[in-house]
């Protein structure tokens, strides 16, 4: 990849700033787990796979700030890290997997000195990104395999390299479709409010000369009823045990309107966004964020002041309506129930 979404480096995480792209491509380093989770909380790193990695990485940062003299009080500590990382976006359950599979490392390592324990920390957050950049591949050859030669393909949001440790889930497909040499093309639909589609999908796929056309997010049905979308592929944030799948606000659009115009619509997401405790989607907590991404763009004030404003970041779309759900094991279609569960080994 021509950038780096997220790095260990010399004991500092390293990441590039989302808030700032596609205008400035410009590297954070952070030293403390706070800053890690305020970079999560500002969407300097933002998408579920990369915010599960950025997690994993201020865990690590935050158990070398820990003084403590036994594992118990350093535990502890390391669990109040944990909830101040866990209290940055309710929605991406990669962030709380991250977060579990940290403690649970910890914990298998109890019996050794701290530095020990902050070293196997550190070692466990850069293998969550190396495994994520493998997993995105493999998400990439399942889904390419379903992507006809010649496909428009509509995307939401940025499932992208950006979005994960490279590469990407969504845009995993469609590189693994172009990597494939099927002359695919693709339509980004910009993806209010926050612009990810318009800012980081299209920047992305126009550096790897991957033909993109960009649209506002109330293009897409008309491209769809007139014949100009053979194939839809999202990512996710969440999914549950019965396939309800939460992802970018306006997802849910996308899905209805694809299964109006007998288009495909798939849902690429590798086996960490599974959250199969919850028995469907209405359970999955929606992060509400500040009002000033509606009323406001790139700074720019464009609805009266003190208009009501709501602001859910995802919506959550039913089972009914995904063709198939494409993972690092293979594809999921039919009863998502079953499916999904043999899929993890329960
Ligand atoms: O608010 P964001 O930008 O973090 O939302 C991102 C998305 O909704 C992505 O589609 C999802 O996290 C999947 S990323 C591979």
């Amino acid at each position: 990849m021509s950038f780096r979404t997220i790095e260990w480096r010399d004991n500092k995480v390293i990441m590039i700033d989302q808030t700032r792209l596609p205008a400035e491509e410009v590297y954070n380093e952070y030293t403390d787990f706070q800053g890690v989770a305020e970079a999560i909380r500002g969407m300097v790193v933002r998408g579920a796979p990369a915010i599960g990695i950025a997690a994993a990485m201020g865990v690590a940062l935050g158990a070398r700030e820990i003084i403590a003299d036994s594992f118990d009080t350093f535990y502890r500590q390391l669990e109040n890290v944990c909830d101040v990382l866990g209290r940055t976006r309710p929605t991406a359950v990669n962030l709380f997997w991250g977060l579990e599979r940290m403690k649970r490392v910890a914990l298998q390592h109890k019996e050794l000195d701290l530095n020990s324990i902050r070293e196997i920390l550190k070692a466990e957050a850069i293998s969550i990104e190396a495994e994520d950049l493998a997993i995105c591949k493999e998400i990439g050859r399942h889904g390419a395999a379903l992507v006809k030669e010649g496909a428009a393909i509509l995307t939401h949001c940025n499932a992208g390299g950006l979005a994960t440790a490279g590469y990407g889930t969504a845009l995993g497909v469609i590189r693994g479709a172009h990597e494939a040499g099927k002359n695919i093309r693709v339509f980004a639909d910009e993806t209010r409010p926050w612009l990810q589609g318009a800012r980081l999908t299209a920047w992305e796929l126009m550096k790897d000369s991957i033909p993109v056309t960009l649209i506002s997010d109330n293009m897409a049905g008309w491209l769809m009823k007139s014949g100009q979308i053979d194939f839809c592929v999202v990512g996710a944030d969440r999914i549950a045990a019965n396939g309800d799948t939460a992802n970018k606000i306006g997802t849910y659009s996308v899905a209805v309107l694809a299964k109006e115009n007998r288009i495909p619509f798939y849902v690429a997401a590798p086996i960490s966004t599974l959250d199969l405790k919850l028995a469907n989607g209405d359970l999955i907590p929606i992060e509400e964020r500040s009002s000033e991404e509606v009323t406001k763009v790139q700074g720019v004030t464009i609805a009266p002041e003190g208009v009501k404003v709501r602001n859910p970041a995802f919506d959550v779309t039913p089972a009914r309506y995904i063709t198939g759900i494409i993972t690092e094991k293979g594809v999921v279609r039919g009863d998502y129930e079953t499916e999904l569960k043999a899929l993890v080994g329960l």
